[in-house]
């Protein structure tokens, strides 16, 4: 097979993946826990803060889901909060955002 063969076949079965905002039941289930242990360990098991911030609705309300799933991607450069670009894909962190503002983590 060539590179470019084996380039375009791995362009295609990336690209629905890309393109999907719909994440299956087990990666659910595992961002959920790295929502709970992870982002937990600093703001709270329940999210009600800790070293960072409360991340529960009446908090965040007002806030978009853009402007969320921005900072879990990237981090607060200065602060405590480390960036997750190299774990979560950008439809994984909206899907934690909403998440959030939805108050599905208590
Ligand atoms: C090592 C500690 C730490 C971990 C782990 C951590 N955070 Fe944070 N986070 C912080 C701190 C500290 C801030 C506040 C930064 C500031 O002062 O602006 C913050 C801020 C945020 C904000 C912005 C809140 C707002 O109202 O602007 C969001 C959203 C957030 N974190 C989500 C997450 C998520 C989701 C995870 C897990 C994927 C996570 N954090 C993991 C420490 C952490």
């Amino acid at each position: 097979m060539t590179r470019l063969t084996w380039l375009a076949l791995s362009f295609m079965v990336a690209a629905p993946l890309a393109a999907s905002d719909q994440l299956s039941g087990d990666r659910q289930r595992e961002l959920r826990n790295v929502l709970i242990q992870d982002c937990g360990s600093c703001h709270g098991l329940t999210m009600h803060g800790g070293l960072g911030p409360a991340l529960v609705p009446d908090r965040l309300a007002g806030k978009s889901i853009e402007y969320l799933s921005s900072v879990i991607l990237n981090g607060r450069p200065g602060t405590a909060m480390p960036a997750w670009r190299s774990l979560l894909s950008p439809a994984e962190a909206r899907w934690m955002a909403n998440q959030l503002l939805q108050g599905e983590v208590q």
